[in-house]
C-alpha cells in the first residue's frame, strides 16, 4: 500500500467501542483517558498490582499534568476501568492496544520481551469468529510487527485479528495534551478496513491521518525521535563553538528556527537529551540499521555529542570552581526534563556519577516532582525539600532540569545561603543579569562566560515571532 494522507479531521461522532489497553504506563494511561474521553469504554490491564490498585482509586502512578482529573472524571462515568486480569480487560474488546515498554536491550537493540509476552497473552484470549483489531502503540524496530503477528498466529491459529502499527508521539510532561492534540495519526497496515476502523476510533481528534504500511510506520516513529535527538546534538555542538567565538547559541538557534524548514523546536542547547525514549530509540535505530547492513554514522555522532555535553559541563564547572575536589554542589532538578517525575536515563544521573568521581565533598539536590523516584534511584545524594535548602553551603549550584520555579528563585537569598558564588545554568533558563546583580557568577551553555545580557546584538526575538514555528 502506498501511503494515504487526509487533511484535518474534525468528525466528532465517534461511535462508542470497547477497547482493552495492555500496559498502564505513560502511553497506556494517556491513551486510556483519551479514548474514554472520546466516548469509548476502556478496560486497561497492567501486571503491576500496586499500580492497578492505585488506578482503581483514581490515583495516578506517574506525574502527568491533567491525568489525575481525567482519571477521577472517568471513575464516575464508568467508561474507564483497571484490572490485573487480561481476560477481564479483553472481554468483548473490539480493539486491543499494546502499550508495554520496549527498553534498550543487549548490544543496543531494543528489548522486545515485554511486547512478545503481552502479544502471546493477548493471542491466547482472542475470540474465534470475531474480528479484533490489535494495535501496537509501543515503539518497535522496523519489521517487528511482522514478527509479533507471526508469534500471535502461532499461539492462536484460529483467531481472527488484524495487527496495526499505530506509533505514539506524545511527550512526557505534555502527554495528556499531546494525545488530545496529535500532529499526526500514523496508521501502519495493509488492511484498509481496519485502518478505517482505527481512524474512526479517533474521530473527534483533529489531526492529519497518515495511512501507510507497517514497516514505514515503524520507521516513521524511530526516525522522528532520532531526528529530534539530532537537532539537540546539533545545537549542543554549536554551543561549544559559540563559547569559543563569543556568540550566543540561544540567539543563533532562534534565528535558525525562524526558517520553517528548520523549525525552532528541539534546538535548545543544554545538558543533552535523556529520558526513556530518545536515547534508546537512537541506539535502537542504529542497531536495526546495522542488522540490515547500513551504518547510520550520523547517529553515532549524535550520541557522542550527547555524552560529551555532560562531560563538558563538568569540565566547565571545574574551571569555574578551580577544581571540584572537596567542593559542595547544589543541584536544581533531577528529572530528565521539566513537568515529569521520570528519572529514566536522566542527565542528572550521569552528572552525579561524574561529580562523585571528581571528588566533590557532597551533593544536595531538589526536584519539584522527582524526589520519590530519586530516593530509590540516587543513593548518597542529600535530597532537600526546596530549592533553597539545596544551595545551603554550596560552592556551586548547577541547574539540571528547566523547571519554571528555578527561574522565579530569589537570587539574593540563594547568594546568602551559598558558600561560593557560582551558579551554572545547565539549561539556559535563568535571567543571567538578575543572577549577576545578586552577586553571583553566572555560567551558562553556549555563551562565553561574560554578562550575556549586556553584550550587544543579543537581544531576544519577540515571543510572537517565535511561536509561529516552535512546537
Ligand atoms: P511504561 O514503562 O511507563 O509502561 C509500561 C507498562 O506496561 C508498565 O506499567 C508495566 O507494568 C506494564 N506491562 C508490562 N508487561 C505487561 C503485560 N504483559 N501485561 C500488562 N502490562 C504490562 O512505558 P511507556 O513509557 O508508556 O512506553 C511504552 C511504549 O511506548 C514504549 O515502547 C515507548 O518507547 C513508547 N513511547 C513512550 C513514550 C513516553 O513518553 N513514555 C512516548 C511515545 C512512545
Ligand atoms: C520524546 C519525543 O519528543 C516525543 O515526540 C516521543 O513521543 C517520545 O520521546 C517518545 O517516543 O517517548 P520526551 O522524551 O518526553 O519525548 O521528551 P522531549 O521533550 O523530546 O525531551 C527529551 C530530552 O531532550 C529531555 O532530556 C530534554 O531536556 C532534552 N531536550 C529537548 C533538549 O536538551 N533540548 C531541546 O531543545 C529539547
Amino acid at each position: 500500500m502506498t501511503h494515504r494522507e487526509e487533511g484535518e479531521r474534525t468528525n466528532s461522532q465517534a461511535h462508542s467501542r470497547r477497547v482493552a489497553i495492555v500496559g498502564a504506563g505513560y502511553v497506556g494511561l494517556s491513551s486510556s483517558v483519551c479514548l474514554a474521553e472520546l466516548g469509548h469504554v476502556v478496560h486497561a490491564v497492567d501486571i503491576d498490582a500496586r499500580r492497578v490498585a492505585g488506578l482503581q482509586q483514581a490515583v495516578s502512578p506517574i506525574f502527568e499534568p491533567g491525568l489525575d482529573d481525567l482519571l477521577a472524571k472517568h471513575r464516575t462515568t464508568d467508561r474507564l476501568r483497571f484490572t490485573t486480569s487480561i481476560g477481564r480487560a479483553m472481554k468483548g474488546a473490539e480493539f486491543v492496544f499494546l502499550c508495554v515498554a520496549t527498553p534498550a536491550g543487549a548490544n543496543g537493540a531494543m528489548d522486545l520481551s515485554q511486547v512478545r509476552a503481552a502479544a502471546v497473552a493477548v493471542a491466547a484470549r482472542l475470540p474465534a469468529r470475531t474480528q479484533t483489531v490489535v494495535v501496537i502503540k509501543s515503539t518497535l524496530p522496523v519489521g517487528s510487527a511482522d514478527e509479533i503477528e507471526a508469534l500471535m498466529r502461532e499461539h492462536a491459529p484460529a483467531a481472527e485479528f488484524t495487527l496495526i502499527t499505530n506509533p505514539e508521539f506524545l511527550r512526557e510532561g505534555r502527554a495528556v495534551y499531546d494525545v488530545f492534540h496529535p500532529d499526526r495519526i500514523v496508521i501502519g497496515t495493509n488492511d484498509e478496513g481496519s485502518a478505517a476502523e482505527l481512524a474512526n476510533l479517533y474521530a473527534g481528534l483533529e489531526a492529519t491521518l497518515f495511512v501507510t504500511d507497517r514497516r514505514s510506520a515503524e520507521l516513521i516513529k524511530q526516525a522522528s525521535n532520532a531526528f529530534l535527538a539530532t537537532k539537540i546534538s546539533f545545537a549542543n555542538q554549536l554551543a561549544e563553538l559559540c563559547e569559543r567565538v563569543d556568540a550566543d547559541v540561544e540567539v543563533v538557534a532562534k534565528g535558525m528556527g525562524l526558517d520553517p524548514r528548520i523549525g525552532a523546536g528541539h534546538l535548545r542547547a543544554g545538558l543533552g537529551f535523556g529520558g526513556s525514549c530518545l536515547p534508546k530509540d537512537v541506539e535502537g535505530l542504529r542497531a536495526s540499521a546495522i542488522a540490515a547492513g547500513v551504518d547510520l554514522k550520523l547517529l553515532e555522532a549524535v550520541q557522542e555529542v550527547n555524552r560529551r555535553q555532560r562531560t563538558r559541563t563538568i569540565e566547565r564547572l571545574a574551571e569555574a570552581l578551580g577544581g571540584l575536589a572537596g567542593k559542595q554542589i547544589g543541584m536544581w532538578g533531577l528529572a530528565f526534563k521539566e513537568d515529569t517525575d521520570d528519572l529514566r536515563d536522566a542527565p542528572a544521573l550521569d552528572i552525579i556519577k561524574q561529580l562523585r568521581s571528581m571528588g566533590v565533598s557532597g551533593i544536595r539536590a531538589y526536584d519539584p516532582q522527582a524526589m520519590g523516584a530519586a530516593m530509590l534511584m540516587i543513593p548518597g545524594v542529600e535530597l532537600c525539600t526546596d530549592l533553597y535548602a539545596a544551595v545551603r553551603g554550596a560552592d556551586a549550584v548547577l541547574l539540571v532540569t528547566p523547571w519554571p520555579e528555578f527561574k522565579e528563585a530569589s537570587f539574593g537569598r540563594v547568594e546568602a545561603l551559598m558558600r561560593g558564588k557560582v551558579l551554572f545554568d545547565g539549561r539556559n533558563q535563568l535571567d543571567g543579569a538578575a543572577v549577576q546583580a545578586a552577586g553571583l557568577d553566572y555560567w551558562s551553555v553556549g555563551r562565553r562566560h561574560v554578562d550575556a545580557a549586556s553584550s550587544p546584538g543579543r537581544q531576544p526575538i519577540e515571543a510572537e515571532t517565535i511561536s509561529a514555528t516552535e512546537r
